[in-house]
């Protein structure tokens, strides 16, 4: 961290949490907290909520949380030091002089640095395009068609058929050997360091904050492997970024069109289809889906009209309604994907297919009706059968019906039979669903009692972090280390100091952690511990005086357990008597 603690803190004051979030994520007031719909999980009620007085966010649906610091991270998928920069200029302040040297700079943000080479890496490529050398390049990419514009835009490169070029140019720019291993642009071996790329096209993929985080390289002409794509790295996660939707997310379409492959995306956007993307040469997953929801509610499936495509698209459908997209699929026919669909009946045949894309569903049952001759009755009921089941997939009466006419009327089935078949089939299913739950192990019970006791330490650590004026009735039975899982103990020593000094402050405990997002997402849980609602005055003094000697009763009985001495052990069998006559209270 090349930053000073004090400025990382004056940025994170300056910087509204609720303000912040509310960029992205629409928020309404409840109580004392701010609720949305999560952007890092699909649901359809809101689970999301941001505390102005805590300035921290907390998802009871996914346990995603932190501090505005940590959430610019996550959101915009910065490092650390991007995060800091962000939200300094976002309030405006001076970043403070580099107090560290370039080296100890870069090693303190890796991801930072990994970002610099791609991008050198993409300069160095596009240059090469340009120049005589890559005329090959050149000329391949505008015999497909691509115009100067497009080559531009989409930052085209060529790479050399030298072996090591690349690697030279980097090493006479100061990275180290490790450094180019990590970027994925370079192989070291023994004998020498070779460059991934080379003699191929070059497309370089970047996020959505128009950062490049990789590329893919095609052979021009018949060679194998056609495309070679840069290894997952640190700042490249394959699963959580879209070919083309750093351009395609300022579209004003409501719905994204999503393809195969590099030069399909291209295709596309040269022909006016700015809001085409792809999952690049790996399957699409649910986090394409939630990386989609961000954007827009629709997508049109334009995969490849072969075998292979069609399945890929089954695979895809579930994932894209699962994170709440409602999906359709176009049809390509007669060839083969939208890069040779275009070329052959341009853009405005093309749209024509994207008004008559068809219902995802409808696309997986006329799939699965391909398997079945309905001449034959027996394959006939099984059709119906399997379609029945499908339909399950819909948890909303309403849509189900609607799903159930459709169906019906398509292939001519009786509508009455098939609702009828359908619940019977959902009564079954909630049936064996009941039976599934066992009688809990002896495994079970003791992991339950522990995770009793850790309620109980995160209950009083939240209690103290919303109503502080209760530390005054609790310090002198409750000290930092009776909490007794480490990382509670850690937060609570912060937090207590905190409360000494007069006002928690749990926004800036979380900076403390912020290199792990495992633990600040943990932090930001034990300080957002659900309090029962609605509870009397006499309630709520006996949750209290049970939550205090729980932790207390634990933590002495852990103590017992790891006794040096006799004398120890005496006062530990004290104060486990004393406990039974603690008189304690909220007022
Ligand atoms: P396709 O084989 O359908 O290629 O692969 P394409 O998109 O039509 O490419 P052109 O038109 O021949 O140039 C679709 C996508 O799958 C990935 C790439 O992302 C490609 O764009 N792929 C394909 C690979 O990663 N490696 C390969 O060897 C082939
Ligand atoms: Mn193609």
């Amino acid at each position: 961290m090349y930053y000073p603690d004090e400025f990382i803190e004056e940025v994170r004051m300056r910087n509204d949490i609720v303000d912040v979030i509310g960029n992205s994520v629409h928020l309404q007031k409840k109580g004392s907290n701010y609720f949305g719909l999560c952007p890092f999980h699909n649901e359809k009620s809101p689970s999301f909520s941001v505390s102005r007085d805590k300035q921290m966010y907390y998802c009871f649906g996914c346990g995603a949380g932190g501090n505005v610091i940590t959430f610019v991270m996550e959101y915009e998928n910065y490092s650390f030091a991007e995060a800091v920069q962000y939200l300094a200029q976002r309030a405006g302040m001076e970043l403070p002089r580099q107090e560290y040297s370039p080296e100890a700079r870069r090693q303190a943000d890796l991801k930072g640095t990994l970002l610099e080479i791609q991008k050198k890496a993409a300069t160095y490529f596009y240059y090469q395009l340009k120049s005589s050398a890559g005329k090959a390049g050149y000329e391949y990419l505008r015999k497909r068609g691509l115009s100067d514009d497009t080559i531009r835009s989409f930052g085209l490169g060529f790479a050399n058929p030298y072996p090591d070029d690349l690697y030279r140019y980097l090493k006479k720019e100061g990275y180290s050997d490790e450094l180019l291993r990590e970027s994925g642009l370079v192989r070291i071996e023994e004998r020498g360091a070779y460059d991934k790329f080379w003699n191929r096209v070059m497309f370089p993929i970047m996020d959505v904050n128009n950062r490049v985080i990789g590329f893919g390289g095609r052979v021009m002409g018949d060679g194998t492997p056609k495309y070679l794509n840069s290894p997952e790295t640190k700042i490249f996660d394959k699963s959580r970024n879209l070919y083309g939707l750093n351009v395609a997310r300022r579209s004003k379409k409501p719905y994204l069109l999503v393809c195969e492959g590099y030069m399909d995306v291209i295709s596309m956007h040269q022909a006016g289809f700015t809001n085409a993307v792809a999952s690049l040469g790996t399957a699409f997953t649910a986090q394409h889906g939630l990386l989609i929801k961000r954007y827009v509610h629709e997508v049109i499936l334009t995969y490849d009209s072969d075998g292979a495509g069609v399945k890929a698209a089954l695979r895809a459908i579930p994932m894209l309604k699962e994170a709440g997209l409602s999906v359709k699929v176009l049809n390509m026919k007669p060839y083969k994907d939208p890069d040779e669909f275009i070329k052959n009946m341009g853009a405005d045949a093309f749209q024509e297919r994207i008004d008559q894309a068809v219902n995802g569903f409808m696309f997986e049952i006329r799939n699965l009706r391909e398997q079945f001759d309905l001449t034959d009755p027996e394959q006939k009921t099984e059709f119906f059968n399997r379609t029945a089941e499908k339909l399950l997939v819909f948890e909303d009466e309403l849509e189900q019906n609607n799903y159930i006419e459709a169906v019906s009327r398509e292939y001519g089935i009786n509508y009455d039979i098939l609702k009828k078949k359908v619940g019977a089939m959902g009564n079954r299913a909630g049936l064996v669903r009941e039976a599934a739950i066992r009688p809990k192990s002896g495994i079970q019970k003791k992991k339950e009692r522990e995770d009793g006791i850790h309620q109980a330490q995160r209950l009083l650590l939240t209690w103290l972090c919303e109503e502080p004026s209760v530390y005054a009735r609790i310090c002198d039975v409750i000290e930092e280390q009776d909490f007794t899982e480490d990382l509670y103990r850690q937060a609570a020593v912060l937090l207590f100091a905190q409360l000494r000094e007069g006002k928690p402050n749990p926004g800036e405990i979380l900076s403390h952690f912020i290199n792990d997002e495992e633990q600040y997402r943990e932090v930001a849980s034990i300080f957002n511990t659900k309090l029962k609602e609605g509870m009397t005055k006499e309630e709520k003094n006996r949750a209290f005086r049970e939550t205090v000697l729980r932790v207390k009763k634990n933590s002495l009985d852990y103590a017992s357990r790891n006794v040096q001495d006799i004398a120890q052990l005496q006062a530990i069998v004290s104060a486990q008597k004393s406990l039974n006559t603690l008189n304690i209270s909220l007022d």
